[in-house]
């Protein structure tokens, strides 16, 4: 399966938080290989934005508002996608908060540790319960968005990385529970991938970011992209409940420098 290929065509995918860096570029891989792809995002006009913008380039999607903890906003979401397509074939779990900065545990309030998990563990929960039905009427798949701070903990990023470990466990968990309804269940844990905030950073600091990477780069939304089209793909049809590192070698070390920022999602208020 290459990318532009049409291997998608037919089928739906609906990509959480998919209208901007890595989410874009999962919703962009799946539609230029024939998928209509529902973008979600949750700043107002952002997804219809980025679903314009594919459709422009001859492109199949739809944009769609919804805050993914909001249990009345996935429902609408959901229900919209069953009515419009009368099905689902992938969803991805890719909405995802974090702090602005590093902030030690101690600082931390329990409004920080309560959005955090409602964004990203109680949105996992909620997308994929409301998927459920649609997945198993056509064999479908779900592939969550962790990090490698669910296996090697990012300094002062306590609440992230401890959602990113529950969406670890939670994809072993659910890939059980799923199995016999042919609907697999997977995740990727992304490194150090290029985005926005990355790429504003002064190019001295990107280089020290990236410095202890054996690929020596930081990694491409369509990498994680590529994995996740494969992951949801029948070439992956024998696996479930499994975590694909993707981080170009950073934890294959036995020592790794630690790095001084976070880019890996926006701050609460994105
Ligand atoms: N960039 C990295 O280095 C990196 C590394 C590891 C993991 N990740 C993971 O990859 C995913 C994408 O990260 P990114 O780098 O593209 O950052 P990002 O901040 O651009 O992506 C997060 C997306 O989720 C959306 N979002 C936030 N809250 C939401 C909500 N309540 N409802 C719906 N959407 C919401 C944001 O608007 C944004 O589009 C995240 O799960 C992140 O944790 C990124």
């Amino acid at each position: 399966m290459t990318a532009g290929s049409e291997y998608w065509s037919g089928r739906v995918v609906l990509v959480t938080g998919g209208s901007r860096n890595i989410g874009r570029a999962i919703s962009r891989r799946f539609a230029a290989d024939g998928a209509r792809v529902v973008v979600n995002g949750v700043v107002a006009g952002e997804a219809e934005q980025a679903a314009a913008e594919m459709v422009d380039a001859g492109l199949d999607a739809v944009g769609w508002d919804a805050d993914v903890s909001d249990p009345a906003a996935v429902d609408a979401m959901f229900a919209d996608v069953a009515e419009r397509f009368g099905r689902l074939d992938v969803l991805v779990n890719n909405a995802a908060v974090t702090m602005q900065g590093r902030v030690p545990f101690e600082r931390l309030t329990i409004d920080d540790w309560d959005r955090i998990f409602a964004v990203n563990a109680r949105g996992t929960f909620l997308c994929s319960a409301a998927a459920a039905p649609l997945l198993r009427a056509h064999g479908g798949s779900i592939v969550n968005i962790s990090s490698i701070g669910a296996s090697k903990a990012h300094r002062s990023a306590v609440p992230y990385d401890a959602t990113k470990g529950a969406i670890e466990s939670f994809t072993r968990a659910l890939a059980l529970e799923c199995a016999p309804d042919g609907v697999r269940v997977n995740a990727v844990a992304p490194g150090a991938i290029s985005n926005d905030r990355y790429e504003n950073l002064p190019q001295d600091v990107q280089q020290t970011e990236v410095k202890s990477i054996p690929l020596g780069r930081a990694g491409t939304g369509a990498e994680i992209a590529a994995a996740v089209s494969f992951l949801a793909s029948d070439q992956a049809s024998y696996i479930t409940g499994h975590v694909l590192t993707i981080d170009g070698g950073l934890t294959a070390q036995a020592r790794q420098a630690s790095s001084e920022i976070i880019i890996d999602a926006g701050g609460a208020e994105q």
